[in-house]
């Protein structure tokens, strides 16, 4: 029986199981081929509105949200917290509220705080997605990046749980502040992929196990096995105190070098979500090399968020996308 998205909102990755997963995957390769057509624009979401309701900085997610609503013909509006009444003391509830009386479909929202997507979510009868909430989870990245690793690695004609069954992915870096990492954990491993957390104890808690996952504090550990490498940056803005002696000592010990590199298998693939630290978590030259996916990552978002923009307005999955 094919699977139908039943869902108001996409909050997490956490509580989806593997053949929503796909279904979102399968509904974003039909739209990655509408975007590679003259005209990249479907009239899938004609006559909706689409609220983009960001209280933290974004180029990426923001940017790939509104173009999204715009391929599929929504109406869009995207407001910054700095330019709103956020600043006046208005509650988010009530933002929420006054966007929705609007006749507002969906608002997707990006926030500091930790679940203030589902406390706008169990409020509004429009649909809400998470665009990053506190280190909580960032969906749709994760969602963009399992598709972009399925493009290279998927067994496409395994089990929705299988996809990515033998591959072993290291995700290295700020862990404890991620929610890029969180989200990626639920939805490779729903995939069926090996996840190996790699970063320095103050970043890295040993409480991570209870995910699934293998941590390791040594990144020369797991670079020969590896078949994805995930870096992700330190999120300073989220720590409240130095938790590593130096950035000399991180890069020594875990950012991805040119020495390190040669040790990796010829075939691996780069991942980060952005925006990069280059000569920190990953050298510069690997950054733009020939192993890196980085750039596909944020071409791939587009239709990622595409699929969900059209899979939460009611769109019937990869079969119901049209000329
Ligand atoms: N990956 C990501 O969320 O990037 P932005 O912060 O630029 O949206």
């Amino acid at each position: 029986m094919s699977t139908v998205w039943k869902h108001k909102d996409l909050l997490a990755i956490r509580p989806l199981d593997p053949a929503e997963i796909g279904l979102i995957h399968d509904t974003a390769r039909a739209f990655k081929e509408v975007l590679s057509r003259s005209i990249k624009k479907v009239p899938s979401l004609r006559g909706k509105t689409v609220i983009n309701l960001f209280v933290e900085p974004s180029t990426r997610t923001r940017t790939s949200f509104e173009l999204a609503a715009k391929r599929l013909s929504a109406d869009v509006v995207s407001i910054a917290s700095e330019s709103s009444s956020f600043k006046k003391g208005e509650t988010l509830k009530d933002t929420g509220l006054n966007l929705q009386a609007m006749n507002s479909d969906i608002i997707i929202l990006r926030h500091p705080a930790a679940g203030a997507p589902q406390f706008l979510a169990e409020r509004l009868h429009a649909g809400v997605i998470n665009a990053g909430d506190g280190a909580h989870e960032h969906p749709t990245q994760a969602l963009l990046d399992t598709f972009t690793i399925l493009e290279k690695f998927g067994k496409h004609d395994a089990p929705a749980d299988q996809k990515l069954a033998g591959l072993k992915i290291a995700i290295v870096g700020d862990i404890q502040f991620s929610r890029v990492a969180r989200s990626n954990i639920w939805a490779m491993g729903k995939l069926g992929a090996e996840v190996t957390l790699v970063g320095p104890t103050t970043l890295l808690p040993q409480e991570f196990r209870r995910l699934g996952v293998k941590i390791s504090h040594r990144i020369d550990d797991v670079l020969a096995e590896a078949n994805v490498i995930m870096l992700l940056r330190i999120q300073h803005e989220r720590q409240k105190q130095q938790l590593f002696p130096s950035l000399g000592e991180y890069i020594s010990l875990f950012g991805l070098t040119h020495e390190r590199f040669k040790r990796c298998r010829p075939d691996v693939m780069i991942m980060h979500p952005g925006p990069i630290n280059r000569g920190v978590e990953i050298a510069s030259e690997l950054a733009d090399g020939l192993n890196s996916v980085i750039l596909q990552q944020v071409t791939n978002g587009l239709a990622i968020r595409m699929a969900v923009l059209y899979l939460l307005t009611g769109g019937s999955g990869p079969q119901g996308v049209k000329a």
